[in-house]
């Protein structure tokens, strides 16, 4: 895939009406109250707004907002899927859900950051949205509705990415954090006007596309989280690609027991157990240094509370489960990074959560603090840690996309990227 891609600054867009996808997929409060718990991401598209409303273009902003089922007939069914009786699946509670995803509290805040009134429009493509379009002058701001209240968005409908384009004279797209869906926000439009890229997806594909084309070596991945089957691709990938591959958190268990050890109750996935032994196999033939656990910390069950010691990895008696990387293996990926290049992070170590199991991802956090490579963290779990454990201006880069990131390192060609410009 190409990652070199004309920016917002490849293009005049002075007096003109601009199209610009974001990511305003913030977590809200689960009590309906509308509030924001986390507003990086509206933050994180600042610099390309206001870049555009000082060149004087007028900004028709737009996003999704979690998944919203765009019919009762749909939501219906999803509700039956999930095992919900029918006579509690009301049009009322749907009504409701679509409510607890509207863009009002999004509008709000990104008025108070810009200091200045955001218009909201009441649809996405209907009549309101079209007419406060159409009147929006340079300088100003609207946003549209859920994107994803429009049935056609998740589908890439044309109709509906003519309709979208039909607003505006220029697409540009800084929602990273969606990039991996080809939708008709964040892909079909592209199609009908000149598409670039805002300053975020730029500082992204520089990023993560610069460590995966071209790193500074060595190149040292660590890889983290439960689930091997949820990392095969990234494995793969990097296998590819990297000098050193560091294995931690749950999906380590899976390894250990592919190569004959005993794990008692930690998370296993037995299925997968060939396919580890696969990556195991695929690194010894590529000279890739493929690092797992030599101990653990395990603990009699799965609480903050639990009792813990340590074992060596692959000694794991039966009634006991692996919480974290024990202090030998920390040592071992703390000195793997120490002297790296380039360091890709993707997976917490442990079970973070849990104050006690939370010791291996803040060495690594606190490693890559210290060292003096390029330090990229995957978006997700292991961008929750590195701030909640207060490293987040240590590092180089924390992605702002979660799957997007993921699909990035596994080398799959991103539709939101593919349909920007070259440069
Ligand atoms: C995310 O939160 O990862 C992005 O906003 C994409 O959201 P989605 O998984 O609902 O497409």
């Amino acid at each position: 895939m190409n990652y070199n891609k004309k920016t917002v600054k490849d293009i005049d867009v002075k007096g003109k009406k601009v199209l610009l996808r974001c990511d305003f997929n913030v977590p809200m409060a689960k009590d309906g109250s509308g509030v924001i718990t986390d507003d990086k991401r509206i933050r994180a598209a600042l610099p390309t707004i206001q870049y555009l409303l000082d060149q004087g273009a007028a900004v028709i902003a737009c996003s999704h907002m979690g998944k919203p089922v765009a019919t009762f007939d749909s939501y219906k069914k999803k509700q039956l899927e999930k095992g919900k009786d029918e006579a509690s699946i009301t049009e009322e509670k749907w009504k409701k859900s679509l409510a607890e995803l509207r863009m009002e509290p999004v509008a709000a805040r990104l008025s108070e950051l810009l200091g200045k009134p955001v218009i909201l429009a009441d649809d996405v493509v209907g009549p309101d949205a079209t007419a406060k379009a159409a009147a929006l002058k340079p300088g100003e701001i609207m946003l549209l509705q859920n994107t994803r209240f429009e049935k056609g968005e998740t589908k890439n409908d044309p109709e509906l990415a003519k309709k979208l384009a039909g607003m505006a004279e220029v697409y540009v797209s800084d929602a990273f954090g969606a990039v991996h869906r080809a939708h008709a926000t964040t892909a079909g439009v592209a199609a009908h006007l000149p598409a670039v890229s805002g300053f975020l997806i730029q500082k992204e594909l520089d990023f993560i596309g610069g460590a995966l084309a071209n790193p500074k070596r060595p190149l040292v991945a660590i890889l983290g989280g439960s689930k091997v089957s949820s990392k095969i691709g990234v494995i793969n990938n990097l296998l590819e690609i990297a000098d050193t591959i560091i294995i931690g958190g749950g999906m380590a268990y899976t390894f250990s027991a592919a190569q004959g050890g005993k794990v008692g109750d930690s998370l296993l996935e037995a299925d997968w157990k060939d396919y580890a032994n696969d990556m195991v196999k695929k690194a010894a033939d590529k000279g890739v240094k493929l690092l797992l656990p030599i101990d653990t910390v395990i603990a009699d069950k799965f609480a903050p509370d639990a009792d813990s010691k340590v074992v060596k990895a692959g000694e794991i008696p039966d009634g006991w489960q692996g919480l974290d990387i024990g202090p030998e293996t920390v040592k071992l990926y703390c000195d793997a990074v120490a002297d790296a290049g380039t360091v890709i992070w993707n997976g917490p170590m442990g079970v973070f959560e849990f104050d006690k199991f939370a010791v291996g991802t803040k060495a690594v956090a606190e490693a890559l603090s210290k060292t003096s490579a390029i330090t990229i963290i995957g978006g997700g779990d292991s961008a929750a840690a590195v701030q909640q454990l207060g490293y987040a201006d240590k590092m180089s880069h924390i992605s702002t996309g979660g799957g997007a990131s993921l699909e990035f390192m596994e080398g799959k060609e991103l539709p939101g990227v593919a349909c920007l410009l070259d440069a």
